[in-house]
């Protein structure tokens, strides 16, 4: 992926992804790589976090894969301190994992809720947490996965509300209490991304899928390069003062009731 601002933008720099075997985070993962940065991926599978590298390494990149589960926080402060090991201290931390189905509230499991929140909530705490000792202290930037959820209760989205809406505050909290370090934490909140798993489990397709694309101002849905461009901007020097912003990439479509909020799913 070629970005707009340029081929090496990021040159030199080190990116650790996490949840960077597929989806939207692959995909920026490989517009970092495309601006010049060295990629450390982590995800649980061995074999989806190793295809990911390999295909990276193939198109001419420096990437390494890790397996790690956000939920096991020395499995993830390893791979952090493997990275910084490998290559210096870590410039861009994506935090991006994440679990989503859709269960009405009266179905789901107390273990259910809890999976959720342990993989996208905690695991953005995890993985902040465990890089503050391998990250570039002045210069770091730290970007979450967030979700139109956070702001937009939905039904069937319990789960994933409450952790989304949990990861927006992990942000800010740390964006103020790690300003003053020189570190900037933003999180981006894609909105509906084609061709992704997230919308694979969320879009019921058919009739209801039209009616949803038609209420989208922009009238159709996001690439995973558009969410690669605007993190490989948080990245960059143009936004070093930008911090504790949640910022949405999504077609103004949380405008007109976010994501999937008009399906009802009770
Ligand atoms: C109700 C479910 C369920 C479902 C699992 N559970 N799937 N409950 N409906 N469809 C319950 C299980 O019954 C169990 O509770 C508990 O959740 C844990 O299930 P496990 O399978 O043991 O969990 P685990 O192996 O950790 O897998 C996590 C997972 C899985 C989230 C359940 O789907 C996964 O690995 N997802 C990763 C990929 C993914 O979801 N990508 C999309 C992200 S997109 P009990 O009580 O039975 O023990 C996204 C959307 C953003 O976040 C917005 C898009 C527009
Ligand atoms: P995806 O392809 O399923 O990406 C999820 C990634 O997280 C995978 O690489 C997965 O790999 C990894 N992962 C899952 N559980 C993990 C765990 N416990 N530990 C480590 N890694 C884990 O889904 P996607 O749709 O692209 O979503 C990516 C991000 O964008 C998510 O944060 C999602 O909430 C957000 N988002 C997506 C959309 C959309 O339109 N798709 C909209 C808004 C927000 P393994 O299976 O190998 O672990």
């Amino acid at each position: 992926m070629q970005s707009s601002l340029g081929n090496a933008v990021l040159a030199g720099k080190v990116a650790f992804i996490a949840g960077g075997s597929s989806g939207i985070n692959l995909g920026v993962a490989e517009g970092f790589a495309a601006a010049g940065a060295k990629l450390a991926l982590i995800s649980r599978s061995p074999e989806k976090i190793e295809a990911a590298a390999r295909a990276l390494r193939d198109k001419g990149y420096d990437a390494v894969g890790t397996a790690a589960d956000v939920r096991d926080y020395a499995a993830v402060e390893a791979a952090l301190a493997a990275t910084a090991t490998r290559w210096g201290p870590i410039d861009i931390v994506l935090s991006g994992a994440a679990g989503n189905f859709i269960a009405p509230a009266a179905a789901l499991s107390a273990n259910g809720f809890k999976t959720v929140i342990d993989i996208d909530l905690l695991g953005t705490f995890n993985v902040f947490r465990a890089s503050f000792d391998h990250i570039a202290k002045p210069g770091a930037s730290l970007i979450a996965i967030t979700a139109g959820q956070a702001v937009q209760p939905m039904a069937g989205q319990i789960h994933a509300c409450a952790a989304k809406a949990g990861v927006n505050m992990v942000t800010q909290c740390l964006a103020m209490e790690w300003g003053p370090h020189g570190v900037r934490v933003n999180a981006i909140s894609p909105g509906p991304i084609a061709d992704t798993e997230g919308m694979r489990r969320l879009m019921p397709g058919g009739e209801a899928e039209a009616a949803y694309i038609a209420t989208i101002p922009l009238g159709h849905y996001g690439e995973k390069r558009d969410i690669a461009e605007l993190a490989i901007f948080l990245s960059t020097e143009s936004a070093r003062y930008i911090s504790g912003a949640i910022i949405p990439c999504d077609g103004a479509s949380i405008l007109t009731g976010g994501s999937q909020s008009n399906f009802r799913f009770t």
